[in-house]
């Protein structure tokens, strides 16, 4: 179980491919920008909000720091080894196929319940975008999942369908697409800024943290989920010109600029409808989830933003702008599916790989004969996904998924380490600046953000991995390729589907 792939074998690929390097700093940083905003400040600043008050401010500062340091140790592998797989394929050539099938399990999280989290942030968009434009009354039963007072979320279950449809028969991003939506998102946040910065008032800023540190801590533990995404720019290093200087710059700058458009819009929503948590008699917080605040908010009647499942659209129209929070909702129900897209195409690209390496049925890495794509695992993942999205608030899956992220970009960082020391002599396209500073605080990161998580996600995380484990010494070890002395490189079979993990939308 501690075999490792070697990283040549792996690395062939690569070679085969030899990619055109064609990406400078800002088409990176748009490719950025476009994976990275999303349902984290569209909606989860509600949630935020919740746990932290107006300290939400700091809890964005202090995801995207640990984001910054995470993503310098991400380049460094991605431009090293730039093939499919990301983290999953680095940890099985650095620290064995136990520790690589965990991160690949690990990755599920991130990627399939991310995509589920994104579902269900696009369907409060466009509910209250059709209820508030039309004045239709969708019952709620309809539109959001058991734990939010409902009973099914078929708007989310249904976008999740669409895009898996859109996979199975070979949707691709182009760059064209993503930069256009880059500027729906951009423009969307800008006017939101400029029509509530000036309005706010500073005495919503105080108490500033009215649940203490913890509260903030465990505001930044969702809120990372907003930055979730960069890794899409670590893995176009392979296609990237002069990677030493412009990765550095297109991840750092597309960070962040995503980190100022934040904490702007977290002003604008502290400082106009103020922010503090919706707590109980005893002057504690609800947690979010929670079927009390669950209760709390079907009392208080859309009057505190803790409550919306739109809370920047919700913003725009407490303060008077009623159309012009109807536009950000059109803005954000046109812009979140490509981050659905590019969710579940990682989630795609990585089942592929683990079971063309012989840790999952082989049967799932069919490749549709006219589509070409893995038409058997993208179906299965959709289908997955789309149920995470009828019954799960969006919260709860956000932090979910974190918890796989940080796994992940923790055992990333220590594969860093390990490779500057097992081979110091391998060509690095990019190398992380203060590596033995740099390497270790984001470990620290990822550990202080992921207990940070609530009890609740942190026992579903270990279910998970127990999971996991027997899954691995059930099926994988034994099946293993490489345990039964097959090294293959799966990406270069002549049925291959295109592209890289995460996928690269501009890339091509
Ligand atoms: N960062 C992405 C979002 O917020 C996942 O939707």
């Amino acid at each position: 179980m501690w075999r490792v792939k070697p990283l040549d074998a792996i690395l062939a690929t690569a070679e085969k491919k030899s990619l055109h390097r064609s990406l400078g700093a800002f088409q990176l940083t748009m490719l950025g920008i476009g994976a990275i905003i999303g349902t984290g400040i569209f909606v989860l600043t509600a949630e935020a909000a919740q746990k932290a008050g107006p300290g939400m401010i700091a809890a964005f500062i202090i995801a995207g720091f640990v984001c910054a340091v995470a993503a310098l140790c991400y380049s460094e592998m991605s431009a090293m080894v730039p093939v499919s797989g990301s983290a999953y394929t680095y940890s099985y050539a650095v620290m064995g196929e136990m520790i690589a099938w965990m991160v690949g399990w690990a990755l599920i999280l991130e990627y399939a319940v991310a995509a589920g989290a994104v579902s269900v942030g696009w369907s409060g968009y466009v509910v209250g975008l059709i209820e508030n434009a039309f004045a239709i009354d969708i019952p709620n039963a309809l539109v959001l999942g058991p734990m939010d007072g409902g009973i099914v979320n078929l708007p989310a279950a249904g976008v999740a369908l669409l895009v898996t449809w859109l996979l199975v028969i070979g949707t691709r991003e182009s760059a064209a697409v993503n930069a256009v939506l880059v500027l729906v998102k951009v423009s969307a946040l800008t006017l939101f800024c400029v029509l509530a910065l000036p309005v706010m008032k500073m005495e919503n800023f105080t108490p500033f943290a009215p649940l203490g540190f913890s509260g903030v801590a465990a505001a930044a533990a969702s809120i990372f989920f907003a930055y979730v995404g960069f890794d899409a720019v670590s893995t176009a290093a392979e296609e990237t010109k002069n990677p030493q200087r412009n990765m550095p710059i297109g991840l750092i700058g597309s960070l962040a600029v995503c980190t100022l458009f934040y904490i702007l819009v977290a002003s604008g929503v502290i400082g106009t409808v103020g922010a503090q948590p919706v707590m109980d008699a005893a002057g504690v917080g609800l947690r979010p989830g929670s079927p009390e605040l669950t209760a709390a908010c079907q009392s208080l009647a859309d009057t505190h933003v803790v409550c919306s499942k739109e809370a920047l659209a919700w913003t725009l129209r407490e303060i008077g702008w009623v159309q012009i929070g109807n536009l950000l909702g059109l803005a954000a129900g046109l812009a979140l599916p490509s981050v659905i897209l590019m969710m579940m195409f990682g989630q795609t690209r990585i089942f592929f790989v683990m079971s063309r390496d012989g840790l999952l049925p082989s049967g799932l890495s069919k490749i549709h004969p006219k589509f070409h794509t893995p038409h058997v695992i993208t179906i299965i993942t959709g289908v997955c996904v789309s149920a995470f999205a009828a019954f799960f608030p969006v919260g709860v899956l956000a932090d979910i998924s974190n918890s796989g992220t940080l796994f992940a970009f923790a055992m990333v960082a220590i594969a860093v380490m390990v490779l500057r020391k097992t081979d110091p002599g391998r060509k690095r396209p990019f190398r992380t600046p203060l590596v033995w500073i740099v390497a270790p605080v984001a470990i620290l990161g990822c550990a202080f953000l992921f207990f940070s998580l609530g009890t609740d996600t942190k026992l579903m995380f270990l279910i998970w991995a127990a999971i996991g484990l027997v899954v691995y010494f059930a099926y994988g070890f034994r099946n293993s390729h490489l345990g039964r002395g097959i090294i293959d490189v799966p990406e270069l079979a002549a049925d291959a589907p295109p592209d890289s993990v995460p996928p690269m939308p501009g890339a091509q």
